[in-house]
């Protein structure tokens, strides 16, 4: 049993690494079962109806996202409609969507959950209550579950992955668009990585555009933020998981850029 997680997908060059390298990954990687992150696919700010077909056909069985959820509006015209997309579950209750879902491949089942934090974020619910009412349902259909934690600070992504080891396959972090080198199987047996880094530009600053970001760090005027264009980069994870406990046994990094090739 094998999950591959691409991390948040970057309007255009995000896309655009996705349709060249998934089917690559899959081929080279046979997951059982492949989630992308989608918060910023559309231009970098949410997902649209088209983009969330492509992002299937090129290989997502399902679609996590974050606090960019609501940003293209044409969300709200489908989102009840894909049963394999999740939006953070601690939002407001009866916000549109689902935050976790059941995807089932091959006749097993895997509950996929997205969850925000709070720290340096927006006030919602609390992650790690929501998240023990989530699990204790989606435990009584399988042990296989996947927690993308849409999270900004280590600290608080840390101590999910301590709250919920031995209860999840894997607690993995999304987000701050850097990926973290901190990828580990906790004492007992769920895999934890406090980010799994960006999929998109690869020269701009957390995908967008260096010279905007920069302008309102030295003007601090209010500044248009645009996808960064150029080189790409695609970052995800691979982990496996043993058959009827879902623990993880292995945790391994992908990054694609050019300084660091793809290879089959
Ligand atoms: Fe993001
Ligand atoms: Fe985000």
């Amino acid at each position: 049993m094998r999950i591959l997680f691409i991390g948040d997908v970057v309007g255009a060059p995000g896309r655009k690494m996705v349709e060249t390298y998934l089917p690559k990954l899959r081929s080279k990687y046979q997951p059982t079962l492949t989630i992308v992150n989608g918060e910023n696919a559309s231009h970098g700010k949410g997902i649209n109806e088209k983009i969330t077909r492509n992002l299937k056909q090129w290989g997502a069985q399902a679609i996590t996202m974050g606090n960019h959820t609501w940003d293209n509006k044409e969300i709200f015209d489908f989102i009840d409609d894909v049963p394999q997309m999740v939006r953070p579950a601690n939002f407001p209750e009866n916000t549109p969507g689902q935050g976790y879902t059941l995807i089932k491949v091959n006749d097993v089942e895997f509950g996929i959950v997205n969850m925000q934090g709070r720290t340096f974020m927006p006030p919602l619910d609390c992650p790690f209550r929501k998240a023990d009412e989530i699990i204790t349902q989606l435990k009584k259909r399988t042990p296989y579950i996947f927690v993308d934690f849409h999270a900004e600070a280590t600290s608080e992504k840390q101590a999910m992955g301590w709250y919920l080891d031995g209860r999840v396959s894997a607690v993995i972090g999304t987000h701050t668009h850097v990926q973290t080198a901190d990828e580990r199987i906790l004492p007992d047996g769920t895999a934890f990585l406090s980010d799994v880094g960006m999929t998109g530009p690869y020269d701009g600053i957390l995908g967008m555009s260096k010279e905007a970001v920069l302008k309102k760090f030295l003007t601090s005027l209010p500044v248009r933020f645009e996808v960064e264009k150029g080189r790409e980069q695609l970052s995800g994870v691979v982990i496996d998981l043993e058959r009827n406990t879902g623990h993880a046994t292995k945790i391994s990094r992908i990054q694609i850029n050019e300084d660091r090739p793809f290879f089959d």
